[in-house]
């Protein structure tokens, strides 16, 4: 099969939000704190009647009714969440009951963990098995979920919810590019969940960000090693940079954080450049950096600072529209970086889109990270596939504002329930059904063998 990537994508994300300048007020944080600071607006998040398995549930249903597909031209299905409910009982296995129906019952594919990598790990299982022997000709699909909440405290106001839903095959108008992936592994405890009781992560917020930036640096420097060769194995010498890349999309713990990425980008372009002009240009001013070592960079104000202000127009071409969606939702874990490409898609037309490479950095705490990139069809004309996705994507920002505002003592309120009733059985879970969008699947019931029952709005 050729061009084998993403068709088709869907996204999910709560019907309610809590605005993040009350958010500081109501913290008592300086003001600027989460919507400078962290750059971000809005936050979404779930009452207690909605858990991985109706997020998962909404996006699938939502994904295959808007794009009138057959429930049994679906081959595989492979779910990647952190959001852990059931130490043996895949979310892969409620979503079943979508196909039970139409009477498929052979997709291969099960649940991927790893922090925010899973989505990642399963995009990559679902292209390779198209590319491989196993392919029998029907559709991959790839969820990813996650409920996305912090206890209170400074992490708190980098939560959020959702859930992305890809189809992937052959002839697709986003393509992974054939071995250009850059992974970084290793372990770390930066973020984790050893207390299998509750929803919330340790996590040492510093630490977390520091090795995001380590596998970056690595994750980049792999990619460009794997691409430069290509190019020379094709005659072409030259290094890969920046340029390369129209797009560059990044997993958005909050937008600010992207920014900076951003600009360690620009940092490894820098660095990596034989007598780079820092006379005029994009490496204008920089000169006193010329010596400075990448792994002692991580956390100089100067270096970020400089480098920001660099990559600064480069950052609004490339990669701010896609923070459309983390700026108003928040952290999704998983689905984060692919709801980035939502965003992107929905910023932009066919015809903006076409021909170009996205560059797409995933990273999952503990740690997994990989650099790999999409490249976008040719054809943006009309009735297109690339068209068709693009325009699939155009009520993003329509369906953003027509969620329901709260405030944060409502909030706080809620998620304290959804602490309170996390392990309960035998219960009707707290939440109301006009706070959902129509169409969505919610929890209906625990029975008292905590077997989980759900229900569509
Ligand atoms: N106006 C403008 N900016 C402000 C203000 C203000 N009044 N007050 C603070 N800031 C800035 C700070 O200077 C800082 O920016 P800088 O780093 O560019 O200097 C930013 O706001 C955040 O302030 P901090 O004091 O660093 O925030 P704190 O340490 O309280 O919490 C953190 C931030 C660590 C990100 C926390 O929210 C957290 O732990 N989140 C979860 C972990 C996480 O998301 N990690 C990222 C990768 S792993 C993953 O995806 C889960």
């Amino acid at each position: 099969p050729k061009d084998v990537g993403i068709l088709a994508l869907e996204v999910y994300f709560p019907f309610q939000y809590v605005e993040q300048s009350e958010l500081e007020k109501y913290d008592g944080v300086e003001s600027g704190k989460y919507t400078i600071g962290l750059g971000q607006k809005q936050m979404g998040f779930c009452a207690a009647h909605e858990d991985i398995n109706s997020l998962c549930l909404t996006v699938v249903q939502h994904l295959v009714e808007r794009n009138n597909l057959c429930w049994d031209s679906i081959g595989r299905l492979e779910v990647g969440t952190e959001t852990i409910i059931d130490k043996s009982k895949a979310v892969k296995t409620v979503l079943m009951q979508l196909f039970q129906d139409s009477g498929n019952t052979d997709i291969e594919g099960i649940d991927t963990t790893n922090a925010c990598y899973g989505g990642t790990a399963s995009l990559f299982n679902s292209a390779d098995w198209v590319e491989s022997s196993s392919w029998d000709g029907r559709y991959a699909l790839v969820v990813c979920g996650d409920i996305a909440v912090y206890a209170t405290g400074n992490a708190r106001p980098t939560g959020g919810a959702g859930a992305v839903a890809m189809l992937v095959g052959p002839n697709a108008p986003l393509t992974l590019e054939r071995g250009l992936r850059g992974t970084h592994m290793e372990h770390v405890y930066d973020f984790y969940k050893p207390d299998l009781a509750s929803e919330y992560p340790m996590v040492d917020g510093q630490l977390s960000i520091q090795c995001y930036f380590q596998a970056l640096d690595q994750c980049y420097a792999t990619y460009r090693k794997k691409i430069e060769s290509q190019w020379q194995k094709a005659g072409i010498s030259k290094l890969c940079t920046l340029e390369d890349f129209q797009f560059m999309i990044f997993h958005t713990p909050f937008c600010k954080l992207v920014q900076k990425s951003f600009a360690r980008i620009l940092l490894n372009d820098f660095l990596a450049s034989h007598k780079p002009d820092t006379g005029s240009g994009i490496y204008k001013g920089l000169k006193d950096f010329s010596n400075v070592k990448l792994e002692e960079t991580y956390s100089s104000r100067e270096v970020d600072k400089a480098f920001q202000k660099a990559s600064q127009e480069l950052f609004k071409q490339k990669t701010q529209p896609s923070l459309f969606l983390s700026a108003r939702n928040g952290n999704m874990y998983t689905p984060s970086v692919y709801g980035c490409l939502a965003s992107l898609l929905a910023q932009y037309s066919a015809k903006q889109l076409a021909g170009s490479r996205i560059g797409v950095f995933s990273y999952g705490s503990g740690l997994a990270a990989s650099m790999f990139s999409l490249k976008v069809s040719q054809n943006s004309a009309p009735g297109s596939p690339l068209e068709k996705l693009v325009s699939s994507l155009s009520d993003l920002e329509t369906r953003l504002g027509s969620r329901k505002c709260v405030s944060p003592e409502k909030f706080n309120e809620i998620l304290k329930v959804r602490e309170d009733t996390h392990n309960s059985v035998d219960h009707i879970p707290h939440g109301s059904k006009d706070d959902l969008f129509p169409g969505t699947w919610y929890l209906e019931q625990v029975d008292e063998k905590n077997r989980r029952k759900y229900a569509r709005k």
